[in-house]
């Protein structure tokens, strides 16, 4: 076993520091007007949100399985079911991951580690091919 083995994510920033990460993600979600239609998407308070992408974080990122002993999965596709999530949507959450990155001091080894992957489980949880901007909202009819 080699010392220089690379450290995981969660090595990286530790419990604490993913607690962080995922408290900075919603704040960013709620403060950035780009973000405005994911944010739409949530309930008002994110407390519990944050709480359960801090323990999918912490199991992805290389640490316990605290997501699975919640849940019994780390499957994402059901919670996000009643959400159209299509390619603009993914950007907007991906936006606020690189906006929680910089806000909580991430080093720029980390967030290159991180890109790519972010991506791809932010793609796994896109649902839709497209969306159009009343997608997520109450259905407006047109009268007249
Ligand atoms: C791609 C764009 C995404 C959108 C628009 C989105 C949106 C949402 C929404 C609306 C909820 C429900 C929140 C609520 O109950 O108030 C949710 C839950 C959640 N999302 Fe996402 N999400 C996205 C991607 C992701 C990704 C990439 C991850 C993980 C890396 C993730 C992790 C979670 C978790 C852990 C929950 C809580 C589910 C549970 O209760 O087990 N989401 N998301």
């Amino acid at each position: 076993m080699s010392e220089e083995e690379p450290q995981t994510p969660y090595e990286i920033l530790g419990d604490q520091g993913i607690k962080d990460l995922a408290a900075a993600f919603y704040d960013a979600m709620d403060e950035l007007p780009l973000a405005a239609d994911i944010r739409a998407m949530h309930t008002e308070n994110l407390d519990h949100v944050k709480r359960m992408l801090a323990a999918y974080l912490t199991q992805w990122m290389g640490g316990p399985p605290v997501y699975l002993a919640i849940k019994g999965t780390v499957c994402l596709t059901e919670p996000h079911e009643p959400f159209r999530i299509g390619p603009k949507e993914r950007d907007q959450w991906l936006a606020c991951m690189d906006e929680a990155l910089v806000r909580i001091g991430a080093s720029e080894v980390l967030k290159q580690m991180l890109k790519q992957p972010m991506y791809q489980v932010a793609e796994t949880v896109r649902n839709c091919e497209d969306s159009t901007p009343k997608n997520n909202g109450p259905d407006i009819i047109a009268v007249g």
